[in-house]
């Protein structure tokens, strides 16, 4: 079932989505060579907690902290600890908090000191294909051509739409109805309804779009080895223009 939120759910959703742009905006800004993914880690943990929220990830299905550090050929879900950002690394921050019982849930990828020409296009191309797609988010189209926009933009610039995860809705759960994917024909899945809440989240490859996952059960990479980007926000539906939830007060454009 995909949930409607009333008015009075949304205005906690906007506050919720604060706090976590905020995070994932503090943790882009400690991105440097040198430091340790653990440290980004704690520093969002202790923010979210200062805001009076809680970390969406941690302990969601087992998983052992409260961001995920995606660094290179990691897609998404890799899991913070002792790993040294280096110069040139492209580390892929996403961040989920629950405030007043409802989540944001937002992602970027970020640059790690001087990074080549092809990983900021990759970067580059994997947020602009996150507006590609929500220009069609709005009540009366369909799931999918949000999808068909997202791929489509991908794939004219050379990069390939991971398959095996998707965007979701988003509320009272991290994850609700309905899957979001970021490939495929347009016109199909449900029809979007003004105040569905969806989170969108292009990943990006540069080279294959399969990916595995590492024995730890989380890490998930590029088959291939080559690098990924990751950008997701959340997302109000309305009759006109989508609202993007997630973003954080006091920044130029408010989104990272
Ligand atoms: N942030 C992921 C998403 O966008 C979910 C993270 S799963 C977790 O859907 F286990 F790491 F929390
Ligand atoms: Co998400």
């Amino acid at each position: 079932m995909i949930s409607i939120k009333t008015e009075r759910e949304l205005e906690v959703m906007r506050r919720a989505c604060k706090i976590t742009a905020a995070a994932r905006a503090l943790a882009g800004e400690m991105v440097r060579p040198g430091i340790t993914t653990g440290e980004i880690d704690k520093a969002v943990h202790d923010f979210i907690i200062s805001q009076g929220a809680t970390p969406s990830f941690l302990h969601y299905n087992g998983y052992p902290a409260s961001v995920c550090i995606s660094v290179n050929e990691t897609i998404i879900h890799g899991i913070p600890g002792k790993r040294v950002l280096k110069e040139g690394d492209i580390v892929s921050i996403d961040v989920g908090a629950k405030w007043g019982g409802f989540h944001g849930d937002c992602a970027a990828t970020f640059a790690c000191g001087e990074i080549s020409p092809e990983a900021q296009k990759l970067i580059d191309v994997t947020k602009q294909s996150f507006f590609e797609g929500i220009k069609f988010a709005r009540q009366g189209n369909r799931v999918s051509d949000i999808s068909h926009a997202v791929q489509t933009y991908v794939e004219k610039h050379g990069f390939s739409v991971v398959r095996a995860f998707v965007g979701h809705g988003v509320g009272a759960h991290l994850h609700e109805e309905p899957p979001v994917p970021n490939y495929g024909a347009a016109g199909k899945g449900p029809r979007l309804v003004r105040n569905m809440t969806i989170a969108v989240e292009p990943m990006v490859n540069m080279g294959t779009y399969d990916c595995r996952v590492l024995r730890d059960g989380w890490t998930t990479v590029t088959q291939d080895g080559k690098l990924a980007a990751h950008y997701e926000n959340t997302l109000l539906i309305t009759d006109g223009e989508p609202e993007i939830l997630t973003v954080a007060e006091g920044l130029s454009d408010g989104i990272v």
